[in-house]
């Protein structure tokens, strides 16, 4: 009685036959699309990509315009993107690193753009936008918010910097 209960039919032998050879095709299949599709996501450091710009011996406490250029990974394209950053030391001597990338609309800000006007300030030509050498938007221009701040890292008296990380309003 109990070993006919655990008797198989053949047409249950054929249904797990059937079901576990079709899910080892369909895995088989599936592999190496899934793969495809998240491989950019899984490559070591993608878009984290760190580029020496300067020596920290030539950073001056007056912020000077560096270019640079970073691999930029998107999805399956990569490209090699051209970068500027505005670099200082503060009064404590530590490297401050400013996107030049306006918060207003993105024109581009310049150490001194106005000097006569607004002397050692950031300035946008675009709408008279300007901020203090901190990056802090100044009140009643057009910016909205502070310039971004590099991501850095200085190794061996080198500047390397990377992504823009944003930053509240200060
Ligand atoms: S884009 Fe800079 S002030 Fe408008």
């Amino acid at each position: 009685m109990e070993e006919r209960e655990h008797r198989v039919s053949r047409r249950q032998f054929l249904t797990y036959t059937l079901t576990g050879v079709g899910g080892f095709m369909a895995a088989g299949m599936l592999m190496p699309m899934v793969r495809f599709a998240v491989d950019p996501v899984l490559k070591k450091g993608a878009g984290e990509e760190m580029v020496a710009v300067a020596q920290v011996k030539e950073i001056t406490t007056t912020p000077q315009r560096f270019e640079f250029t970073i691999d930029q990974v998107d999805a399956w394209h990569e490209s090699e993107e051209p970068r500027t950053a505005w670099v200082y030391k503060d009064s404590k001597g530590e490297i401050v690193a400013l996107s030049p990338i306006c918060k207003h609309l993105g024109c581009t800000v310049n150490w001194n753009g106005d000097k006569k006007n607004h002397p050692n300030r950031f300035f946008c030509p675009c709408h008279n936008g300007l901020y203090e050498k901190s990056g802090k938007n100044v009140p009643g221009t057009p910016p909205m918010a502070p310039l971004d701040l590099f991501h850095m890292e200085v190794k061996k008296g080198t500047l390397y910097l990377g992504n823009v990380k944003p930053r509240g309003e200060v």
